[in-house]
């Protein structure tokens, strides 16, 4: 302290006589402004430690000293504001004016000069600071704005990728196809320098890169495995979780696979995974350190639920495809295998009475026996012939010509080619038909293929006679033809009215069960319905409905 006091003295000895013509000086300048100027290479600081330094002498007491010293230049010195520098230096006035006029005549004047500088100066650095401030903030808030618009615009453009992945996840393409499409997506849609998709295969406890896209595409092989536990990708399969490696050069968990990888700097991979179980990962790569952020792993953790979707999809489908190619390809044998076996059967007897017949007439070729052989060969060759268009019919179906049809017309044909000597068998027929009746557009040879199934099996349900009668309605109200063709014989049993339109189903020794299937499929194909009322015991009524055919040619 001694030494501070022996330094002020000195100052205030030695330079007390430059120090007062320098402020008498600056006293002299009237403008403010001016003197502001003259701060140049002096802080106010600097000259009001100066002036204090000169006035400081006048502190008779250390304390005091110390005081005075430590509110000006040390912590309050920063928080001064002009008002408050000023009130001190008016507070301390007589002090300070006692002080200057022990050296100067001019003391109030320089007084009030100090006053006016040191209030303009902080004026000054008030709205310098301020705007400094102001320009900072608007900097920091421009800065701030950018980085939000950026981090809007990223999670924008992952939204928009993740709409587009999700119509790809959604639609019916091969998942393989799909996945090569999402890492292409990612990848330009995000510019990440590559991408691959990996699949775990439990079995193997290996992640193979089913998709890849970027600089290291042709890189890597084919099928390239990793082992779980082992390189990031497989760390994030072992245990669930994404890892963001902003600088993989100093990763231990990362594994090169060929040399050109070192151009990477930062790696994000993101599980693939359901509720239960991880499916895979998604690894994304940036030649930039901390290439990644959290919007990249938030956006790719939505992507890869997207994705966990696309597989378990994927998986149902093709289980499903499987599935159905199994049973199609059962039900195929089972069909041929009935039909085979059903076939072999009808063909076996005509078969045989042709093979029965001809060799009797190798054997003795009478004129009695020619003309017989002949006749029953000729009835079992038509047999095969009808047994062959039956299968034909329901395996192929043809294609419809329509024409106008005369409906009474062709039903009472069909009777007379089907019902030749049945009046014999005691069964009586009989058609009503409204007299207006238009002309309906059918395909003749098909639909008299449905009329004769239906009228042979009431024929065969009526072996010891009956009535079967047909009534043809035209409905005024809505325009389509009813067709009902009733026959009086025992009807169809209950339990198998389920059974009769499904193919091959039988209760004839010479039936192939088509007769009904065949026939729905032809009513069906002209738009139509075909169905049957029955009770045991009073008779079965098939009942076609034709809508209105008149605009359409073929079908
Ligand atoms: N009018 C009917 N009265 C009683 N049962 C009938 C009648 N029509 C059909 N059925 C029953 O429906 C079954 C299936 O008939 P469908 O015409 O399809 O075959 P099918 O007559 O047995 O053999 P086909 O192929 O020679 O016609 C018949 O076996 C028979 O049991
Ligand atoms: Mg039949």
């Amino acid at each position: 302290m001694k030494n501070t006091e022996q330094n002020l003295h000195h100052i205030l000895t030695t330079q007390r006589a430059s120090l007062l013509s320098e402020w008498q000086k600056r006293v002299r300048r009237t403008s403010a402004l001016q003197l502001r100027e003259d701060f140049d290479g002096h802080t106010p600081d600097n000259v009001l430690e100066e002036f204090f330094d000169l006035i400081v002498k006048q502190i008779t007491t250390k304390q005091d000293y110390h005081l005075l010293r430590q509110r000006i230049f040390s912590g309050e010195i920063n928080a001064f504001t002009p008002d408050a520098a000023c009130r001190l230096l008016i507070a301390l006035k007589k002090t300070v004016l006692r002080r200057l006029k022990s050296f100067t005549h001019n003391a109030e004047a320089i007084f009030d000069e100090i006053l006016l500088r040191i209030s303009a100066y902080y004026h000054e650095m008030r709205y310098r600071n301020l705007a400094q401030r102001q320009s900072q903030n608007l900097r920091q808030r421009n800065i701030e704005i950018a980085r939000l618009l950026a981090v809007e615009k990223q999670r924008a453009a992952h939204l928009t990728t993740n709409n587009r992945i999700a119509q790809m996840a959604l639609s019916t393409l091969d998942p393989s196809e799909i996945f090569r499409r999402i890492v292409h997506e990612v990848q330009q849609s995000f510019n990440y320098q590559h991408v691959s998709l990996y699949f775990l295969e439990t079995h193997a406890n290996q992640m193979v890169m089913k998709a890849r896209a970027g600089v290291y595409e042709k890189h890597f092989p084919e099928g390239y495995r990793q082992n779980v536990g082992e390189g990031i990708v497989g760390h994030v399969v072992a245990s669930g979780n994404p890892i963001m490696a902003n600088d993989v050069a100093n990763d231990p968990r990362r594994i090169i696979a060929f040399p050109q990888e070192k151009n990477t700097r930062s790696e994000l991979c993101v599980p693939i995974k359901t509720a239960d179980r991880v499916l895979g990962a998604l690894d994304v790569l940036s030649r930039k350190k901390n290439g990644f952020n959290w919007t990249d792993v938030q956006s790719l953790m939505v992507l890869t639920d997207q994705l966990a979707w696309v597989i378990h999809n994927a998986h149902l489908f093709q289980e499903t495809r499987e599935l159905q190619d199994e049973l199609v390809q059962s039900e195929r044998l089972a069909v041929i295998g009935e039909m085979s076996a059903r076939i072999a059967h009808e063909i076996r007897n005509p078969l045989a009475t042709i093979g029965g017949f001809a060799r009797s007439l190798q054997r003795a070729p009478t004129p009695d026996r020619i003309d017989t052989a002949s006749r029953i060969i000729s009835c079992e060759v038509t047999r095969l012939e009808e047994l062959l268009t039956d299968i034909l019919n329901y395996t192929r179906p043809r294609k419809l010509e329509l024409e106008p049809i005369n409906l009474p017309d062709l039903i009472t044909d069909v009777y007379h080619q089907v019902g030749e000597g049945l009046e014999s068998r005691g069964i009586t027929y009989r058609q009503n038909a409204p007299s207006d009746l238009p002309e309906i557009p059918l395909d003749p040879a098909q639909f008299k293929q449905v009329l004769i199934n239906i009228f042979k099996n009431a024929f065969q349900a009526m072996p010891n006679g009956g009535k079967l009668h047909v009534h043809i309605r035209k409905k005024e109200d809505q325009p389509h033809i009813e067709i009902e063709i009733r026959d009086t014989g025992p009807g169809i049993p209950t339990e198998i009215q389920d059974e009769i339109f499904k193919p091959y189903f039988t209760t004839k020794t010479k039936g192939t069960g088509l007769g009904l299937v065949i026939s729905k499929q032809i009513v069906e194909r002209h738009g139509g319905t075909l169905s049957f009322t029955s009770h045991s015991g009073s008779g079965t009524t098939l009942s076609i409905h034709l809508p209105d055919l008149s605009s359409r040619k073929s079908l």
